[in-house]
């Protein structure tokens, strides 16, 4: 009855050739809307970068990342030969600043963070400019060359008006404070850096896609150029390289600079393409996935997002297997045959398991109990003992929460599957070059980097779309751009120096 139970329920998952491709039909309808207008479900955000790099670029940067399972701070020194050397320090973010009642109480902790890097990482720049600083306000205190140029890669919603000024549009991922909604980022950072006399001047605006993305084309092996640059973590989004001309609400967006270098005829769009289909025409939807975003903090927002990444996942199984747990037929985490006439006593869950808390499960999990083939699914039960208070499951219990994992998994990757093949398919990157050219996309996240066979799910269903077919998969290189939203920061903090300097 376990077996046939958690087959019927890893079914629930299945997202088949046909869904695949609805899905990514849609996926190119929706991208093309939000390049036409502001307030579409996928918001396609102009990014004012218009250049990726090519490796030759130098200089000492500093970056902070927010938005991703560590805050991070970092200098890179970019030695113009396609390498760079990083120094970082990463910090979690303390789980009450995520939903602290000021944005006050959020951005001075980062400014602390950056504080304590330079203290510990460049002391000495530090004690010169903080004395300086002692009697002279603002930058004034500070010769130009001695004043860190900072790329802030922000992983949320912005709309971005300029290289380092936008507007938060909403809060992803389990954020949620109400008063940064509308304001400028950037000058909260740069309020709170200013109060303690740090010589940083806060010179990019970034999201973690588009920072992966020039990262990617910084180091990318040969004459190839990055396409896309793709998040699969905490939560999921793309920004890839399109055509001016195709970005028609540049030209009527109000407010908006146009001041920005348009020799290259092109520039990084930020799809937050966790919004793709709020509306839910084409997306899976089992009665898990109804149950979490019901009670998440964003009900009806971020839906892809939520079927997709890492802050998900873990909350989707965890509902499967309680809807297990719970059902009196179903001997999920009940003891031997002899007692099951009466399994309410025999239930090896602890009644107060993190399985019945929400977020209970990490997505961690899934990574071990997906990829667990050691004999008797040793590993996965060991973490169900330890860390979810279900003693001595057995290999029958350990098997169906192995398979249910394993679904929802797949599931994630082949949906991610649909935002790749679309972005590919809609820049039509695939139809020119000629066949033997790399169609090249840079990835990072935890789920890309530690769920078992996440890229090769990915490829599959790759395969299973027509435009793009076993001949178009093979010229997809998809390459893991670790960490890269830093030195990505620190490439826009340059071309955004450069700006600056030419424009006096
Ligand atoms: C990090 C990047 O490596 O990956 C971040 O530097 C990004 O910018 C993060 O947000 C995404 O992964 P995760 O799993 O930490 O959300
Ligand atoms: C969320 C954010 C987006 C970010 C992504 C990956 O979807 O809205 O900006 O890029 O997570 O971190």
């Amino acid at each position: 009855a376990l077996a046939a139970a958690a087959q019927r329920v890893a079914a629930e998952f299945e997202y088949s050739k046909e869904a695949v491709n609805r899905g990514v039909d849609a996926f190119i309808t929706q991208m093309h809307e939000g390049l036409g207008k502001q307030g579409a479900t996928m918001s396609q955000i102009p990014t004012y970068v218009t250049g990726v790099p090519n490796g030759t670029e130098k200089g000492l940067y500093m970056a902070v990342d927010l938005g991703g399972t560590n805050f991070r701070v970092c200098s890179i020194q970019l030695h113009g030969n396609s390498t760079f050397s990083l120094t970082q320090s990463k910090v979690p973010i303390p789980k009450d600043l995520m939903v602290a009642q000021t944005s006050h109480e959020l951005f001075s902790f980062l400014a602390k963070q950056i504080q304590l890097f330079l203290k510990t990482h460049h002391g000495e720049h530090y004690n010169t400019h903080t004395e300086r600083r002692a009697s002279m306000a603002g930058f004034g205190g500070f010769r130009e060359e001695e004043i860190f140029s900072l790329g802030f890669t922000f992983s949320f919603p912005v709309q971005q008006v300029g290289i380092n000024k936008g507007t938060l549009i909403r809060w992803t991922k389990g954020f949620d404070i109400h008063d940064t909604v509308g304001k400028d980022v950037c000058a909260l950072l740069q309020k709170e850096i200013d109060a303690l006399g740090l010589p940083v001047r806060v010179s990019a605006l970034v999201n973690d896609t588009v920072g992966t993305l020039m990262a990617r084309s910084y180091t990318s092996p040969g004459k190839t150029r990055t396409l896309l640059g793709a998040i699969f973590g905490t939560g999921t989004n793309g920004a890839y390289v399109e055509k001016l001309s195709n970005i028609t609400k540049l030209n009527t967006t109000a407010g908006s600079s146009s001041n920005y270098d348009k020799s290259t005829g092109e520039m990084i769009i930020n799809t937050e393409w966790g919004s793709f289909d709020n509306q839910l025409s084409v997306l899976p939807d089992t009665p898990y996935d109804r149950d979490l975003d019901r009670e998440s903090v964003n009900p009806g927002i971020q839906m892809f997002e939520k079927r997709i990444s890492g802050m998900f996942l873990g909350e989707i199984l965890r509902r499967a297997i309680v809807s297990l747990v719970q059902d009196p037929a179903v001997p999920l985490f009940h003891d031997d045959d002899s007692s099951r006439n009466d399994v309410h006593s025999t239930t090896q869950i602890d009644a107060t398991s993190p399985l019945y808390k929400q977020w209970g499960l990490d997505t961690s999990f899934l990574s071990i109990a997906a990829g667990d083939s050691g004999l008797g699914l040793k590993a996965t039960r060991q973490s169900l003992d330890n860390d979810y208070g279900v003693s001595a499951a057995s290999a029958e219990d350990a098997e169906a929460v192995r398979l249910i994992a394993a679904a929802v998994g797949k599931r994630a990757a082949r949906l991610s599957a649909v935002a790749i093949a679309a972005v590919v398919i809609s820049t039509a990157s695939l139809a020119t070059g000629d066949k033997d050219d790399v169609v090249d996309i840079g990835v990072d996240g935890s789920l890309v980097e530690f769920y078992p066979n996440f890229e090769e799910y990915i490829r599959e269903a790759l395969r299973e779309i027509p435009r793009i077919g076993p001949e178009g998969e093979k010229r997809i290189r998809i390459g893991i751009a670790k960490d890269g939203s830093g030195v990505g920061a620190a490439l826009i903090a340059l071309v955004a120096d450069r700006a600056m300097k030419s424009a006096g």
